[in-house]
């Protein structure tokens, strides 16, 4: 029997797209994406990794479909001006024309990446995105930023450009390690925090099962979360207001990973987590949330063996002043003041702009001491 495959619509007008959730897509990649091509070939970008694990299942899958593929250097350095022009002129060199697909096969490096690449080429043409990692398949394959890095900082050079299909493929994440599987785990329990109560009750009850393979549990979280993110991009699809709220946790985890060089000392799903608990302390400090919150959400992370205060990160850090300085080169500050996202409960974050700076210092102080 086939496996059941969830479908979420994300409705916007002329690109809208439908994202696919579930088991052995890969296998049926030429079936799902047969639709969208106006000749029997596509242009395939990988890494070295996820290319060598999955790229003959994709070519497989393809059937009659002929694939042209660059395989990219794998990890972030590879998100910056050199891979991205020569993933431009790759292309150019293939000869993808304006009604071709082209087809990003890996994690959040390369959908960024090759989103960007196919907001350009020829003045845009459309992508699919086959997300490898967990923190790909619920966060940055749906939604349409892409992006490269800038030496001033991440994702400071990029576009808007949705992808015309996604394929999420559950099986994939049973290749992944450990510790990358809990780093996107970080974004799961994002959108339980951000706007569904409900669903953080059950990854408390569910997230371990998930985080030990159970495919039927992966699968119900993906597309919950791709569900909630699809829901807001619809209200918001470039970030002038409710999209903020995907960034739970974010002015935070882009500080530390500042602080830690952007290494292997800190994923960045291991710093949104850590950041979530510090956006729930710093809402409880301003007497907007309950103080069992977040009690309750470090009591998950930790269930999950995850990272959850700053103790948890390796090295040095700096002092709260220089923590506060980092989070003011991120690129959500608005006309010099920092925005954070707040909530009132879990499962209800709003946007804040204003936030008393004495008050976020002292929350950064006290869970720096308590390293
Ligand atoms: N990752 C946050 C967003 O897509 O808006």
């Amino acid at each position: 029997m086939q496996p059941k495959i969830d479908n979420v619509r994300v409705n916007l007008a002329e690109r809208s797209y439908n994202v696919r959730i579930g088991q052995g897509l890969l296998a049926r990649s030429g079936a799902e994406i047969a639709g969208l091509l106006p000749r029997p070939r596509v242009a395939v970008v990988t890494d070295e990794n996820v290319g060598g694990m999955h790229m003959d299942a994709l070519r497989d899958g393809l059937g009659d479909v002929q694939a042209v593929t660059l395989t990219l250097p794998a990890g972030e350095a590879t998100k910056a001006w050199p891979e991205f022009a020569r993933t431009v002129d790759w292309l150019l060199a293939e000869k993808i024309e304006r009604k071709d697909v082209v087809i990003a096969l890996g994690g959040g490096v390369i959908g960024d990446l090759v989103g960007f690449a196919a907001a350009v080429l020829r003045r845009g043409v459309r992508f699919v995105q086959i997300p490898t990692s967990l923190l790909a398949q619920v966060d940055s394959s749906v939604g349409g930023k892409t992006g490269i890095n800038s030496k001033h900082g991440k994702n400071l050079i990029g576009a808007f450009h949705q992808p015309s299909l996604v394929l999420a493929d559950i099986d994939l994440l049973s290749t992944l390690p450990a510790r990358d599987f809990l780093s996107g785990y970080g974004e799961v329990v994002k959108y339980g925090l951000l706007g569904d109560a409900a669903f953080f009750d059950w990854l408390e009850k569910n997230g371990p099962a998930m985080a030990a393979g159970d495919a039927a549990a992966r699968q119900y979280a993906v597309r919950r979360s791709v569900e909630m993110k699809a829901r807001i991009v619809e209200r918001d699809e470039t970030e002038e207001g409710d999209r903020a709220l995907l960034n739970l946790g974010h002015t935070f985890c882009h500080a530390l990973e500042a602080a830690t060089g952007y290494s292997g000392r800190l994923l960045h799903g291991e710093g949104v987590a850590i950041g979530c608990a510090l956006a729930f302390e710093l809402s409880q400090r301003l007497g907007l949330c309950a103080q069992e919150a977040p009690s309750r959400i470090r009591a998950h992370l930790r269930d999950m063996g995850m990272k959850t205060d700053l103790g948890d990160i390796p090295g040095d850090l700096p002092d709260a002043d220089g923590l506060l300085n980092l989070m003011g080169q991120d690129k959500k500050v608005l006309d010099g003041k920092l925005r954070f996202i707040l909530a009132h409960s879990i499962g209800s974050a709003f946007v804040a702009s204003n936030v008393d700076t004495a008050i976020v210092r002292q929350v950064l102080s006290d869970a720096l001491a308590q390293r």
